[in-house]
């Protein structure tokens, strides 16, 4: 396993390989891995020649000072994870100097409004975090193929517009969501829930898969004031949003259109931690 900790050395060992038309993928995290990372680890693995995956905790992208200092890194436990997928991963997990060359600061981006919405309306210049340091990191791989998952669905719609702006040639490929034995999505984040909330977060996926059932025949409206009130109903989750919207707009629902993906986006506190989630409506 080799571990690369600046551009430079990651480039001059990748340089060789795409000269010879070795394809490589690419599976950028913020580390503290879980089996919802090693899914896009492992199907990276399966599809392309060299696999590179990022371990760097961006801080442009927090727009919580708290959360930012809370978020756990395990780089020993990460490689290891990794190892037992295969010796041949590449890691990259660079300094925030040497990744930004110096200035951390977020560039700002045109996503046609998909930035806007609920994560970009609820954690402020969030968006431009993410896609600067994928930017970046599309830059430093190089990669054919990224691999990003759709627990982080509105994440995955900007990533989508970005490399229609900048990446021609770069494929993404899309990842289901990994969850709990309970059906909560798993996320680094669910470290910090106690054993019982945890237990109980359940709730949050049970309550999507019913919001998919009633969608069926029910309108958009109808089910939102039914998930709203829910939560309403239950102390140890607080709603920050629910919101059911057209998958490649992003743009909430007025009436159901035939021919058009809805999903329905979630964003939970339990205790002071934050979750996402969000399910397929319509297919
Ligand atoms: P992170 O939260 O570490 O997630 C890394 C990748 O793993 C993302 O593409 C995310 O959608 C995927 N992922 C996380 N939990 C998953 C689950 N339960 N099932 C399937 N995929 C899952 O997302 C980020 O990091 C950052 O924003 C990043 C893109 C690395 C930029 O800093």
């Amino acid at each position: 396993m080799t571990i690369f900790k600046s551009k430079k050395d990651l480039n001059n060992h990748l340089k060789p390989l795409r000269n010879k038309g070795v394809i490589i993928g690419l599976v950028p995290t913020m580390g503290a891995l879980h089996q919802g990372h090693l899914s896009l680890v492992n199907k990276a693995v399966n599809n392309t020649d060299v696999v590179v995956v990022t371990i760097f905790v961006n801080p442009t992208q927090f727009d919580n000072k708290v959360d930012l200092e809370k978020y756990p890194q395990t780089l020993k436990e990460d490689v290891k994870l990794l190892q037992i997928i295969s010796e041949d991963i590449l890691v990259f997990a660079p300094t925030k100097e040497d990744i930004y060359d110096g200035e951390v600061v977020s560039k700002s981006f045109q996503f046609d409004g998909l930035d806007k919405v609920m994560e970009g309306e609820f954690r402020k210049g969030h968006f431009d975090g993410v896609a600067t340091i994928v930017d970046l990191l599309f830059d430093a791989v190089k990669p054919n193929k990224a691999y990003f998952g759709e627990k982080d669905f509105q994440q995955l719609q900007i990533i989508k517009k970005l490399v229609a702006q900048n990446w021609p040639t770069l494929e993404i490929i899309p990842c289901e969501i990994l969850r709990e034995e309970n059906g909560l999505a798993m996320s680094s984040r669910n470290e910090r829930l106690s054993a019982p909330t945890r237990k109980a977060a359940s709730f949050i996926y049970k309550t999507l898969k019913t919001a998919k059932s009633m969608f069926g025949t029910k309108n958009a409206i109808v089910v939102t004031d039914w998930v709203k009130q829910q939560f309403a109903e239950n102390e140890k989750f607080t709603l920050e949003y629910f919101q059911i919207a057209d998958i490649d707009t992003l743009t909430p629902i007025q009436q159901k259109q035939s021919g058009i993906k809805y999903r329905g986006f979630i964003a939970v506190f339990a205790e002071d931690v934050r979750l996402i989630d969000n399910i397929a409506l319509n297919y």
